[in-house]
């Protein structure tokens, strides 16, 4: 088969890679990529969004399957896109409708669903420009921290957790206000919840459902979790708290209530989904819905599978996911990631990666915002590149990573060195 898979961060390396690997995959097309999946596969100069140009090269290049990284193309309709076009409607594309991803694209939609479905998630109602007040009063009604979320997508930034009464009334009425364009036109506020993230992902092929690895992120800069929020800072899997038991209630009150309203509701859903999930007293209650993998989650999550995914996607495709096979690699994986210095705030490009080829054979290196330029692989993002490494337990795959971490060189390069050392 010939793949292109569509985005350029450590997620998309990670799933080149694992494309890759697969027998079934003859030749496999990132767009637009990075320097890493260029070693995987071939870069092609689209843009994610650039739907028409996607067609063109995928009638003139033969391409059998897409498979889409990103969030940004899924919620903008890719999918419908491809369906809507004679000459690319039988070309299947991994990944959400329009209508699907509005689980993330949309979360008054996706609170509105969970209460239709009776999965467990936080209280919340949902106000706009009209019902400012209506909003204040209902913050009232709540207990501090207050939790404030844009409606549409917001780059991971349209989530604003207050401490105060008076902030959070401030705060919706800037949010209404346009403080993230028409993405907070709307505003979902929600009871706060108390209790340790973890990443699940399933594929489905809008009947059936295979779970994955699960895994934990690292959002925050400093260690201890401290400092600004980022894309991510490492990752772990699997998550110890996540027990057959943990997992088996996460199976029956979530994935399959999701999966079953997905389908009740016309929504055409053939795909990732991840849910972020917090563990509440021992009960898991979801957090968001996303229509992809996460990153750095799948940095870690694919490696822990050892099953073929083109077989996967496969199943996806021809809607027989339950007779396919997924097994997981029993080993820990830990995944540091490696920034420009500043980041998350102010960070400069550009500068030469040094000694990526001296890593160990234990360890596996995703690129995350690189470029090559002038033959050299440099900085190119805020997340440049991670080190992903198994052990028999994280102690020893943090080990390898740091080893990693320590050896690749650029300038400005800062990393975590606490990642899955809290659970
Ligand atoms: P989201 O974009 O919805 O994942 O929100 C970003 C982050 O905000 C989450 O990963 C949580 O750490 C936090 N968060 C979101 N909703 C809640 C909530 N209801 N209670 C506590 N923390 C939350
Ligand atoms: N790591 C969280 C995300 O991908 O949204």
């Amino acid at each position: 088969m010939k793949i292109l898979l569509l985005g350029s961060g450590g997620r998309e390396h990670a799933l080149a890679w694992k494309i890759a690997q697969s027998p079934k995959c003859g030749k496999l097309f990132i767009a637009p990529g990075n320097a890493g999946t260029a070693a995987v596969g071939e870069n092609v100069s689209l843009g994610v969004d650039d739907f028409e140009a996607q067609k063109d090269f995928v009638v003139s290049h033969d391409v059998d399957m897409v498979v889409v990284g990103p969030e940004d193309p899924l919620v903008k309709g890719v999918y419908d896109a491809f369906k809507a076009d004679a000459r690319t409607k039988g070309v299947p594309v991994i990944g959400p409708s329009k209508a699907g991803a509005q689980l993330e694209g949309s979360k008054d939609f996706a609170k509105g669903f969970m209460k239709r479905h009776h999965i467990p998630t936080a209280a919340y109602e949902t106000f706009d420009g009209t019902t400012v007040e209506e909003g204040c009063r209902f913050l009232e009604t709540l207990k501090a921290p207050y939790v404030l979320k844009a409606d549409g997508l917001a780059a991971g930034k349209g989530v604003l957790i207050v401490p105060t009464l008076e902030e959070a009334k401030k705060e919706l009425r800037e949010m209404l206000g346009g403080m993230f364009g028409v993405a907070s036109a709307k505003v979902v506020i929600e009871e706060f919840l108390s209790g340790i993230e973890c990443s699940v992902f399933v594929l489905t092929d809008g009947k059936h459902y295979q779970i994955l690895p699960e895994a934990k992120d690292y959002k925050r800069i400093g260690e201890h979790d401290t400092g600004l929020n980022t894309g991510g800072m490492g990752s772990v899997s699997p998550v110890p708290f996540a027990t057959k038991e943990w997992m088996k209630k996460v199976e029956d009150r979530i994935i399959r209530p999701t999966v079953e309203g997905l389908a009740a509701e016309g929504l055409d859903y053939k795909g990732f989904i991840f849910f972020g999930l917090i563990n509440v007293g021992g009960d898991p209650m979801v957090i968001e819905y996303n229509c992809r993998m996460g990153d750095p989650e799948t940095e870690t999550v694919m490696p822990r599978l050892k099953s073929d995914i083109v077989d996967l996607f496969e199943g996806v495709v021809h809607g027989d996911l339950d007779r396919r096979t997924v097994v997981f690699d029993e080993r820990e994986a830990v995944c540091v990631m490696l920034v420009s210095g500043g980041y998350p705030q102010g960070y400069r490009k550009g500068f030469p990666i040094r000694n990526i080829d001296k890593v160990g054979p234990e360890s596996i290196v995703f690129h995350s915002g690189t470029a090559i330029r002038d033959g050299q692989v440099v900085t190119n993002g805020g997340r440049v590149i991670c080190v992903t490494s198994y052990g028999k337990d994280k102690a020893e795959a943090l080990r390898k990573s740091m080893l990693g971490a320590e050896t690749i060189d650029f300038e400005g390069k800062y990393y975590r060195r606490d990642i899955g050392q809290d659970l």
